[in-house]
């Protein structure tokens, strides 16, 4: 059987939570928080209601979370990487009246 021309690693290590977790290579933020079993992303600034991923193709918005410190970030769009920090959100998605003027 012929050698695949490149090999990639299996798994890469990741934070969730302040948590080192391995998780397999290749699958999104969103999958990553799920495959550790968690529940939930995120919470609902208001109700503090829990969500999780519902389209997993950028379009619903319910996977917010903070990547390596940056928040609001759709964590269905977003590969994992090696050492990447992922916090799931509990809290109002910020939101600056500047961008875009
Ligand atoms: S799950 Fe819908 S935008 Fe990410």
């Amino acid at each position: 059987m012929p050698k695949a021309a490149f090999s990639s690693p299996k798994t890469v290590s990741i934070t969730i939570d302040g948590v080192k977790v391995s998780v397999p290579s290749g699958i999104t933020v969103t999958a990553a928080v799920m495959e550790v079993g968690h529940s939930y992303i995120r919470t609902t600034p208001l109700s503090g209601q829990e969500r999780s991923g519902y389209c997993q193709m950028g379009v619903c918005f319910e996977c917010l979370v903070t990547i390596d410190g940056v928040p609001n970030q759709q964590g269905c769009l977003v590969k994992v990487s090696e050492g990447m920090q992922v916090t799931r959100q509990h809290t109002a998605p910020v939101i600056s009246i500047h961008e875009g003027l």
